[in-house]
C-alpha cells in the first residue's frame, strides 16, 4: 500500500473520518499505521516518553530522533512532525530552517505547528517553498503559560470569535488540515464548517473531519487524563498483572522452565 500523501489528506474534507493518533516509536508505529491515516510525532512526547511537566522542554534533536524511527515503523499513514516550542516562532525563516532540518533528518512529508492568525505569514511561507503544515488551534498546549491552564477555550463570544479567526487565517495561508484541541463542541463545528481543510478533533466534536488521541491515553497508560480521552483499554493494569506474575515467577524459580533453557545435546 503506498503511503497517503498532503492532497489525498486534503481531499478527505467532509468525506470519511481521518484517523490519527500519536506514535514515537518505532514498534508503536508498526501497530499503529494498518488502522490510521496520520501519524503524529507529537511534542506530547515531552510529558509521556521523558516525564517532563509541559511540553516546553522537548527540543528538536527529540523530535528528529523520534520522528525518524515512526517514518522507519510505517509505510501507509502520513506522518506529521510537531515543530517543538521555541524552534518556529521568532519568524518564517527561523521556521523554515527547523522544520526542512526535520523533514531531511526524519522523511516525515510534513510538520505540525501551534498558533492562530500570528502564525499565518508563516505558514503561508512555508507552504510556498514545498513543507506541508498542520495547524493547532484552540487549546494549544505550549501556550500554557499564557493561557493559564489546559481548559476548555471557545466559552465566551470574543474567545469564540478568535479561534474562528485562527482557523480561517491558518487555512487561508495555506495548511493542507488543523487540529482543533479542547474548544467547545459548537465552536468545533462552526469551524469545521468554516474552512476548506479537514479538521481534526481532540476534545472538540465527532462532527470534525477526524480525530486524534494521545495512544497512551487512549490505551489506558496513564491514571489521570483529560476528560475528552476515552480509554480503549487498561495497558497500566495490563502491564502491571503481567509484571506481578513475572516477579513472582523469579521469586518462586518457576521462570525460566524447561521451554526456556538450554540443555547440553545427548
Ligand atoms: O503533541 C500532541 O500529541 C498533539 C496532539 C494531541 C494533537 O499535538
Ligand atoms: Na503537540
Amino acid at each position: 500500500m503506498k503511503r497517503l500523501t498532503v492532497p489525498a489528506i486534503l481531499n478527505r474534507k467532509g468525506k470519511e473520518p481521518l484517523v490519527m493518533l500519536t506514535a514515537y516509536t518505532v514498534r508503536m508505529a508498526q501497530l499503529l499505521d494498518p488502522h490510521c491515516d496520520i501519524l503524529l510525532v507529537g511534542d506530547s512526547l515531552g510529558q509521556v516518553i521523558y516525564g517532563f511537566p509541559s511540553t516546553l522542554q522537548v527540543t528538536l534533536d527529540m523530535m528528529c530522533a523520534h520522528g525518524a524511527a515512526v517514518v522507519r515503523g510505517s509505510y501507509h499513514s502520513l506522518v506529521v512532525i510537531d515543530m517543538p516550542f521555541g524552534s518556529y516562532e521568532g519568524s518564517p525563516e527561523q521556521a523554515f530552517a527547523s522544520a526542512s532540518r526535520v523533514m531531511a533528518e526524519t522523511g516525515a512529508a510534513a510538520i505540525k505547528m501551534e498558533g492562530g492568525e500570528a502564525m499565518a505569514p508563516t505558514v503561508a511561507f512555508l507552504t510556498a517553498r514545498g513543507i506541508p503544515v498542520m495547524g493547532h488551534i484552540g487549546l494549544t498546549p505550549q501556550a500554557v503559560n499564557a493561557l493559564g491552564g489546559y481548559g476548555a477555550r471557545g466559552r465566551s463570544n470574543a474567545e469564540h470569535a478568535k479561534i474562528v479567526a485562527d482557523a480561517r487565517a491558518i487555512a487561508d495561508a495555506g495548511a493542507f488540515a488543523i487540529v482543533a484541541e479542547g474548544i467547545i463542541e459548537p465552536l468545533a463545528r462552526t469551524v469545521t464548517a468554516e474552512v476548506s481543510c479537514p479538521v481534526i478533533g481532540i476534545g472538540a466534536s465527532a462532527d470534525c473531519d477526524g480525530q486524534v488521541l494521545v495512544t497512551e491515553d487512549m490505551l489506558g497508560m496513564f491514571e489521570r487524563t483529560p476528560r475528552f480521552v476515552k480509554k480503549f483499554d487498561d495497558l497500566a493494569g495490563r502491564i502491571s498483572a503481567a509484571v506481578e506474575t513475572y516477579a513472582a515467577d523469579v521469586r518462586s524459580r518457576t521462570f525460566p522452565g524447561p521451554e526456556q533453557t538450554y540443555q547440553p545435546k545427548s
